[in-house]
């Protein structure tokens, strides 16, 4: 595994970003589907999502953030993000209904939680944290996925 170059900053990152993308891609198919009043598809995506932000939330707070916490860098924002993580879970485990639609639901909350760690915390560790760090969090994000670098799609799914 390479450690010296920063490359593992680089997959690290764009898989975390790739699966925020399949996330808020699943989220504008769920908000579609309950407009149209499609509830069971809508309570599909809405498991489907669960499942996800649950497996990439846990990879974020074993890998990436714990490499921040051990490098005493952005201690606040870390602890923010995973309490962010603590209020959606149980949230999202539920049916589809008005609590996750709208300014404020639980899709708006998640969307703004991904936003955030792209544009503030991702950039901040990617200029701060150590090679060895990276080649860590890429080490855990393997025992996750199991693969090297697991090819990810944002229309990857099996719901129709
Ligand atoms: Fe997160
Ligand atoms: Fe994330």
């Amino acid at each position: 595994m390479c450690s010296y170059c920063g490359c593992d900053a680089e997959r690290v990152i764009a898989e975390l970003m790739d699966e925020h993308e399949q996330i808020s891609w699943l989220a504008g198919r769920l908000l579609l589907a309950y407009q149209r009043g499609d509830r069971q598809l809508a309570d599909a995506l809405g498991e489907e999502i669960a499942g996800r932000f649950d497996h990439h939330a846990t990879k974020e707070e074993r890998g990436l953030f714990s490499q921040l916490l051990e490098a005493a860098l952005g201690e606040d924002a870390v602890a923010e993000l995973e309490s962010d993580h603590r209020d959606l879970r149980p949230g999202l485990r539920g049916a589809v209904d008005g609590t996750w639609i709208g300014p404020g639901g639980l899709i708006d909350r998640l969307l703004r939680h991904a936003e955030r760690e792209d544009s503030d915390v991702f950039p901040f560790a990617l200029q701060l944290l150590p090679n060895q760090a990276w080649a860590e969090i890429q080490a855990v994000h393997h025992r996750f996925d199991g693969a090297p670098s697991r090819p990810a799609g944002a229309r990857q799914t099996t719901i129709g």
